[in-house]
């Protein structure tokens, strides 16, 4: 029988990479978003970082104004983004750790570690009628924590997975994906709504598209590199073909 339908929210942060290599008005990230909601995706995912590096403020208010579906903002847990996600109501909320000296989101969330201040930190954003998702590594204790905190979703992080393929260290990389789909069902039993992402392709899309209890998917910088060959359009429609073949669909 084939899976439910599996949604797919394009990761636009990189289109606005470009633009700010050069401190141009284009590429436009909301006009990227647009695109992606015609070709297929379910729904556009921003990350608004500490130092602004790719997405700003302005397209936030962009995308807020602009989208049909609906607005995963992805974000650290400061008082500033908390501020600025009440101000937005976002349709999903989250929440990522940051750091400034990474070159993108490195590893999951410390949940356990800070439980009372995080549960603290979400209660405004569900109250507010945003759902808070957080973005953790495949971990009992982290999704425990996420769980007793307040969370309806938790992100497994798929990085250490792509990462493992990329290197062709398979062996590793089968046991974190044999971790990704025990952590999966895990989550689903405490009644966590589970969602993966960063890092995934074309080659390594399949396995996690095909676990069950996977919800939504979140691509980005594959799906923007790969459009400067195929256009942006292509590219999520190859995506989203793979994503519905490894469900059965
Ligand atoms: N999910 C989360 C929580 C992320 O932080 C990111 C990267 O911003 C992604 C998914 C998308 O990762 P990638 O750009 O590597 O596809």
């Amino acid at each position: 029988m084939p899976l439910g339908k599996l949604r797919l929210g394009v990761n636009i942060d990189h289109v606005a990479t470009v633009r700010n290599a050069r401190g141009s008005a284009y590429p436009d990230p909301v006009r990227a978003a647009k695109l992606a909601e015609q070709a297929g995706a379910d729904g556009i995912t921003a990350h608004l970082r500490e130092d602004r590096r790719h997405i700003s403020d302005t397209d936030i208010d962009g995308l807020m104004a602009a989208l049909t579906t609906p607005l995963n903002f992805e974000m650290a847990a400061t008082a500033e983004m908390q501020a600025i996600a009440l101000r937005h109501r976002p349709h999903a909320v989250c929440i990522v750790p940051e750091k400034r000296e990474e070159r993108t989101t490195e590893g999951g969330l410390e949940v356990a570690r800070e439980e009372n201040r995080l549960a603290h930190f979400i209660a405004p954003l569900r109250e507010a009628g945003c759902r808070v998702s957080i973005f953790i590594a495949a971990d009992a204790r982290q999704i425990e924590a996420a769980a007793r905190i307040g969370a309806q979703v938790i992100e497994l992080h798929t990085g250490a997975y792509c990462d493992f393929h990329a290197e062709g260290h398979f062996d590793q990389r089968d046991a974190e994906l044999a971790r990704l789909t025990d952590m999966a069902a895990y989550a689903h039993g405490l009644g966590l709504e589970v969602h993966a992402g960063h890092g995934l392709t074309y080659d390594t899309v399949q396995p996690i598209a095909a676990l069950p209890e996977v919800m939504e998917l979140n691509i980005g910088h594959f799906l923007i590199g790969e459009a400067i060959f195929r256009g942006l359009a292509p590219a999520i429609a190859e995506m989203r073909r793979l994503m519905d073949e490894a469900r059965g669909r």
